[in-house]
């Protein structure tokens, strides 16, 4: 008898947080490591945000409460949703979760059965692709290419969408590419769906980064097109904008209150409600002008340190890389210094199974923690279905400039270490092989 369902297996995860592992290990050695994997912004939550807390927990505001999220705070990001995309939706069509994280598998949940096609851009958030298999369905990575500026053409998603097609996600602002895409590239999108698509067909649009736009662009949902929002999940939260990673919270807005009252259930299965302390301090953070405030000045410093990183990555040579139009991540294609450090070779030597369980980049992100001391994310951790032969990785600049011009300055160093390459080929074999 198996200990484990074969299920178990079929999930994928997010390297972002499994690295942990590696750098804890380095750390408790002594080593001091410059952390760019993971997609959490390094500032304090609104001061006017913490203070709700603080007096919500005094006011014992500590027990169970609605599954669907309170209404207070569901409220308020119905007014949100209006004044940001000039949609008009009930509080009840809305169900908050602990982050913007668990609405994506519990949509698909919700949505497809065994065989259904689930269209996702790649390279994207990982978890698009992680619940399609554990589920049955069928994953379909619209691949993003750098030439396109990783933008998901209304061309390549016509393309596969085909009768069995259940779910189309979309994310823009995009992690890990940083595009932005505009009013006409969402509004060509949302044609090829209302004409090839069933209107069962449900368009999950990840939003959590809208508010974290730079060079005074405006964000778009494919919601706000005619016909659209009676087909579109909008998802977004309070982890990125108000820098709020540990609080976990995040919302989704379905098209019907009937598709709420269904993925309401999920909740209820699994966690039964979020904790109401922090559900009305998120109301504060959507509403109060101080926190407002606090956002802005974020971006401001997001928009500063993508120029910083953006013109020191061009220095190195062999480096490309395309200008992010928001989010607080870059996404640098280093295939020729892969072949000059005798990455894709040592990649060709390795039997097919370590292959299929690695890629040069994922040799170079190992390469890089482990003798350079610096943590960045391979392009295999944001969709693996179709992704040999990208040769990319993902910076994050949530650290200060200092600890940026670190960071880069080992990555420029690891990019040369031809010898130091070979002896952690050598001598770090478990690594190489582990998934
Ligand atoms: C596109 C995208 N969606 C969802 C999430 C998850 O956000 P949360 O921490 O609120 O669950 C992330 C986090 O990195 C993300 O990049």
């Amino acid at each position: 008898m198996d200990l484990y369902a074969k299920r178990a297996f079929l999930i994928d995860t997010e390297n972002a947080f499994k690295i942990s592992s590696h750098i804890a290990t380095l750390e408790s050695q002594g080593h001091r490591v410059v952390k760019l994997n993971i997609g959490e912004p390094d500032f304090n939550i609104p001061e006017v945000v913490k203070e709700e807390i603080k007096k919500q927990l005094d006011d014992h505001n500590t027990h169970y409460c609605d599954p669907k999220g309170l209404l207070t705070l569901r409220e308020a990001i119905s007014q949100q949703i209006y004044k940001t995309r000039k949609l008009s939706v009930s509080p009840e069509q809305i169900v908050v979760f602990p982050g913007a994280k668990p609405g994506i598998g519990f949509s698909e949940q919700v949505y497809c059965d065994p065989g259904d096609e689930v269209i996702y851009p790649s390279p994207s958030f990982p978890i698009f692709e992680s619940f399609i298999r554990y589920l049955g369905a069928k994953p379909v990575p619209a691949h993003l290419s750098e030439e396109n500026d990783f933008k998901l053409t209304a061309e390549a998603l016509s393309a596969l969408i085909t009768p069995k097609t259940k779910m189309i996600f979309l994310n823009s602002p995009s992690n890990p590419t940083g595009n932005v895409a505009n009013q006409f590239e969402l509004e060509t999108i949302a044609k090829v769906i209302l004409n090839q698509c069933h209107p069962n067909v449900r368009v999950y649009s990840d939003e959590i980064y809208e508010r974290i736009i730079f060079d005074q662009q405006s964000h778009y949902s494919i919601a706000s097109f005619p016909g659209m929002e009676k087909r579109t999940i909008i998802s977004s939260g309070f982890s990125k904008s108000y820098a709020w990673t540990g609080g976990r919270i995040g919302y989704a807005i379905f098209p019907s209150i009937e598709e709420a009252n269904v993925v309401k259930n999920l909740n209820i299965n699994y966690f039964s409600c979020i904790s109401p302390y922090n559900q009305e301090a998120a109301k504060v953070a959507l509403t109060h002008p101080d926190a407002e405030r606090s956002v802005v000045n974020m971006v401001q410093t997001f928009q500063t340190r993508r120029d910083f990183v953006y013109e020191k990555l061009r220095e190195i040579p062999n480096l490309r890389c395309i200008k992010p139009k928001g989010t607080f991540y870059i996404f640098p294609n280093i295939q020729q210094i892969c072949e000059n450090l005798g990455i894709m070779a040592a990649f060709q030597g390795l039997d097919p199974i370590a292959q299929s369980l690695t890629s040069p980049t994922s040799l170079f992100q190992l390469f890089a923690l482990y003798h350079h001391h610096v943590a960045i994310l391979d392009r295999r951790s944001f969709g693996k279905v179709g992704s040999e032969n990208q040769h990319y990785f993902r910076i994050a600049f949530t650290a200060n400039e200092a600890m940026l011009a670190e960071g880069i300055s080992r990555l420029s160093h690891a990019f040369h270490d031809t010898l130091g390459f070979q002896k952690f080929m050598r001598e770090q074999q478990s690594l190489v092989s582990s998934k």
